[in-house]
């Protein structure tokens, strides 16, 4: 059974609470579950975590070297800034998927900048709550595309 990390960064404890006009009504518990649904049908482990802390949200991506097949991530505002988070990523190289809520292209021109979205599969923007579950299907994909290459 393929391991799955979906990490969220700063703030995202806040959803339902904070500005639900941008990240909707949902909070981080409703996704979660939704998502376990979703990870259900596709036999799929998931482990949810969150975290305000740039260190520990390191930490917790070392942690899963050998552990986790596939990362989702969403680093909330780190996505901008955090060279930190992304050299974790390249150093520990699990397949990640970028994912926000909100479409961060649409947004102010800071969040137009992603410096983790390089070492990345890809991005997944905009969606609100399915933003979880769309990137939940892509790395399904992905991790079974991989397999299948090294047949
Ligand atoms: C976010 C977008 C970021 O710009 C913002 O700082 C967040 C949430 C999103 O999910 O839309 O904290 O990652």
């Amino acid at each position: 059974m393929k391991r799955i990390l979906v990490m969220n960064g700063p703030n995202l404890n806040m959803l339902g609470v904070r500005e639900p006009g941008i990240y909707g009504k949902q909070n981080l518990q409703c996704i979660e579950e939704m998502l376990r649904a979703q990870a259900e049908k596709l036999s799929v482990s998931i482990t949810f975590y969150q975290s305000n802390h740039e260190g520990e949200l390191i930490d917790r991506i070392h942690a899963s070297l050998g552990e986790v097949d596939g990362i989702l991530l969403n680093a909330g505002a780190f996505t901008h800034y955090s060279y930190a988070i992304r050299d974790a990523l390249s150093t520990v190289k699990i397949p990640t998927i970028e994912l926000h809520l909100s479409n961060i292209h649409a947004r102010e021109s800071f969040r137009h900048t992603s410096v983790i979205a390089a070492v990345t599969i890809g991005q997944i923007s905009g969606f609100g709550a399915y933003s979880y579950e769309h990137a939940l299907n892509a790395m399904y994909r992905y991790l079974e595309t991989q397999d299948a290459s090294m047949d």
